[in-house]
């Protein structure tokens, strides 16, 4: 069996590095991957193969651009040229990028079935580019790997109600076996904080609260806050990097594992990234998120995570609210074995 992933974006580096990993061991299962290029600089891409093993891509199309759809088409062409090339048996792609729409819609046209990971996941923000992503995705996907009961419902709503596998979710698997290994070697802080979605960059408004409540918070907390390249540029180019508090320490976007380090013996942690919200989850962080809605509802359930709008104290007055709070202890996302089952799942294709 010979299978084409398709991954490009930093999550997805995260994402595919367990099956990877263990699809490489298989005699009978050949993996491809092509690298979109959406994340280039070395702090988003290299720095998680490295650090994660994950298998080196056979391609990377290098695609930069600012335009979603410029982006998304280009990927299309190229993932095209390659499929043709390539003849697999399948496609494979994980989450809610550009690059797993344009693998999921080159690959549909060609009548290669596409596998999805992380599938039915729905925020219901429809200005959102991952719903757009993540819907388009779903509906053309023929094997559908999702990682809670909430995921298979939102599907079966949508009248998708064939070969929908609930697998728990692969970020965790990965979780597991580095959490573990983690030692407390390094400073800690009070509060780590990321923040790269567009709802939030693209509005100079928000941005400025966001700032002003970090500021405020500063005074009594030590703040750990990796910048992504989109926040940084567009902070630069608004001119408002430089009203953060010089206590606030800013670096570069961190590695995988160092990320598990700071989120595993921090208090608190303010982003508006998807994936760091079911990590800061796992990790028993409790989390307060820059968004209207999240698509990981769970993690609210049982109380380690809330939603804040940038408006007013709203996100000072949350986070010293809910610094202390312990939430409850409930597997809602799988054991941490979703690579292995979707690998059973393959070898059973195989041999039928
Ligand atoms: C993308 C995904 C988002 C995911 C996020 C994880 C889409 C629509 N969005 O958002 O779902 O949560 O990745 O990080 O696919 N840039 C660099 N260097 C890089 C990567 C990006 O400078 O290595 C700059 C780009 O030039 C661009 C900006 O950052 O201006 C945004 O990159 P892009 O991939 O479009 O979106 P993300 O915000 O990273």
């Amino acid at each position: 069996m010979k299978i084409v992933t398709i991954i490009g974006a930093r999550p997805q580096f995260i994402k595919a590095s367990a099956l990877s990993k263990l699809i490489k061991k298989q005699k009978k299962i050949k993996e491809i991957i092509i690298h979109t290029g959406q994340h280039y600089d070395y702090e988003m891409s290299n720095v998680f193969f490295k650090e994660l093993n994950i298998p080196k891509p056979k391609y990377n199309l290098s695609i930069k651009s600012n335009y979603h759809g410029e982006m998304t088409s280009k990927m299309i062409m190229g993932i095209e040229k390659i499929l043709i090339k390539e003849k697999p048996d399948y496609t494979l792609v994980y989450g809610d990028t550009n690059s797993t729409l344009a693998g999921a819609l080159a690959s549909k046209k060609l009548h290669i079935p596409v596998i999805h990971i992380e599938s039915g996941l729905r925020s219901f923000n429809k200005k959102m580019p991952e719903e757009i992503n993540r819907v388009l995705t779903d509906h053309c996907s023929d094997i559908l790997f999702t990682p809670s009961k909430l995921a298979d419902q939102n599907l079966k709503k949508e009248g998708i109600t064939k070969n929908i596998i609930n697998i728990g979710d692969v970020m965790y698997d990965l979780f597991k076996s580095v959490n573990s290994k983690i030692k407390k070697n390094k400073k800690v802080y009070d509060i780590l904080v990321t923040i790269h979605r567009v709802e939030n960059t693209n509005f100079k408004i928000k941005m400025l609260n966001i700032i002003k409540n970090l500021n405020k918070l500063s005074n009594n907390y030590s703040i750990l806050f990796p910048l992504h390249p989109r926040t940084k540029n567009i902070l630069k180019k608004n001119k408002i990097l430089k009203l953060l508090n010089s206590k606030i320490k800013i670096v570069k976007p961190l590695s995988y594992k160092n990320t598990m380090y700071y989120l595993k013996y921090t208090n608190f942690l303010i982003t508006d990234s998807g994936g760091m919200q079911k990590e800061a989850f796992f990790s028993k962080t409790q989390t307060l998120t820059i968004r209207d809605e999240t698509e990981w509802k769970e993690t609210i359930e049982l109380g380690w995570n809330r939603l804040a709008k940038p408006v007013n104290d709203q996100i000072f007055i949350k986070t010293k609210k809910f610094m202390n709070y312990y939430g409850k202890i409930k597997n809602v996302y799988g054991n941490g074995s979703a690579a292995k089952l979707i690998l059973k799942k393959l070898k059973y294709l195989n041999n039928h």
